[in-house]
C-alpha cells in the first residue's frame, strides 16, 4: 500500500475510534468535552498510532488489536501539545492551524482538558485492548514514555536550556526525551500488541527511538525553514526563546543530515524482523519524516 495511503487510513480508522470512545461532545461537562475535542480533532498527522499501526502489522497482528495503543498514544500526545502551548511552558496562540485550546477555551479549562485527555488515554487502553493480559505491559510502555524519564522530564529540560550555550548531548537527552520516547513506545506498543518477542520489542523500540529523534531535528528545522500555513503553527518561535535546538548546535544543512542518519538507522534496526507488511510501512514512515524538511 502506497504510503499516503496508510497514513490517511491509519487516520479515518483512529479518529472514527476515538470519536466512539470518548464521552460526546454534548455531554457535560460540556466545556470540557468541547476543549478536549477541539484540540484532539483539528487535525494533526496521526503519526505515533501509524507508527503503532505499522509495527503491530509487521508483527502479524489486526488493526483491531492496535486500535486502542494507537487512541491512547495519540490522546498522552494531544495532551502534551496543549500544555506544551500553554503561556508558562511555550506561549504559543497557533496549533494545527486554529487558535491553541488556552486561547480559544482560557487556561484552566485548557490545563484541565490536557489532564482529560492524559486520563482518558489509559482507560481507553485498559479498557479496549482485546487481550487483558498485554495491558499491564502497555500502560508500562506509555507511562514510562510519557512521564518523568520520557516526555514530562524532556519538557522540563527544555525550557531549563532556554538561552543556555547549545550543546549537543545536552539536546539529544531533550530530544530522546520529549519526542522521540513516545515515538519508541508507540513502535513497541504495536508489537507489543501483535504479541512480539523481547527481541522484537527492542528491535521495534530502537526503529522508534532513531525516527523519533529525526522527527524532532525536523521539527526544528522547520521551525526555521517553514511557514505557518503547511505547518498550522507559528514558525520561529525557537530562536525567539532561545531555545536549545538541534540547528542551535549543528545548523540546518547538518540538521538534515543527521536527520537523515537516523533514518536509515531507524530503518536497520528492522533488520532483525521477519520481512513482511508493516516493514515497509515503518520505513516509508522514517522516509517520509526526514523528507518534510529537505
Ligand atoms: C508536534 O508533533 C510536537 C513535536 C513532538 C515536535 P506533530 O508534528 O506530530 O504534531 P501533530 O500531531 O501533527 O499536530
Ligand atoms: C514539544 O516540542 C514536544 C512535546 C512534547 C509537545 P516543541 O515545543 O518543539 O513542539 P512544537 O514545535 O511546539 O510543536
Ligand atoms: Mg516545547
Ligand atoms: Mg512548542
Ligand atoms: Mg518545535
Amino acid at each position: 500500500m502506497a504510503l499516503q495511503d496508510f497514513l490517511d487510513e491509519s487516520r479515518r480508522l483512529v479518529d472514527a475510534t476515538l470519536d466512539r470512545w470518548l464521552p460526546a461532545a454534548d455531554a457535560e461537562p460540556r466545556r470540557l468535552n468541547e476543549a478536549a475535542r477541539y484540540a484532539l480533532f483539528a487535525g494533526g498527522k496521526r503519526l505515533r498510532p501509524a507508527v503503532a499501526r505499522a509495527a503491530c502489522r509487521a508483527l502479524g497482528g489486526s488493526d483491531e488489536d492496535v486500535l486502542p495503543a494507537c487512541c491512547a498514544l495519540e490522546l498522552v500526545h494531544t495532551y502534551s501539545l496543549i500544555h506544551d502551548d500553554l503561556p508558562a511552558v511555550d506561549d504559543d496562540d497557533l496549533r494545527r492551524g486554529q487558535p491553541t485550546c488556552h486561547v480559544r477555551f482560557g487556561e484552566a479549562t485548557a490545563i484541565l482538558a490536557g489532564d482529560a485527555l492524559q486520563t482518558e488515554a489509559f482507560r481507553i487502553l485498559a479498557e479496549h485492548t482485546p487481550r487483558p493480559e498485554l495491558v499491564a505491559d502497555l500502560v508500562t510502555e506509555l507511562a514510562r514514555a510519557a512521564g518523568i524519564e520520557g516526555m514530562v522530564g524532556g519538557e522540563v529540560a527544555d525550557l531549563e536550556a532556554e538561552g543556555q550555550t547549545p550543546d549537543r548531548d545536552r539536546v539529544e537527552f531533550i530530544h530522546n526525551r520529549k519526542t522521540a520516547a513516545l515515538f519508541g513506545a508507540a513502535a513497541t506498543m504495536g508489537g507489543i500488541v501483535a504479541g512480539a518477542s523481547q527481541q522484537a520489542r527492542e528491535a521495534l523500540r530502537r526503529y522508534g527511538r532513531s525516527m523519533g529523534l529525526a522527527f524532532q531535528i525536523v521539527d526544528d528545522v522547520l521551525d526555521e525553514t517553514g511557514d505557518a500555513a503547511t505547518l498550522g503553527k507559528s514558525p520561529g518561535k525557537d530562536r525567539r526563546a532561545r531555545k536549545m535546538t538541534y540547528p542551535a548546535v549543528a545548523g540546518i544543512d547538518a540538521s538534515r543530515q543527521a536527520a537523515r542518519e537516523l533514518a536509515a538507522r531507524a530503518a536497520e534496526a528492522l533488520a532483525v524482523l521477519e520481512p513482511g507488511g508493516g516493514i515497509e510501512e515503518l520505513t516509508g514512515i522514517a522516509e517520509y519524516v526526514v523528507s518534510r524538511a529537505q
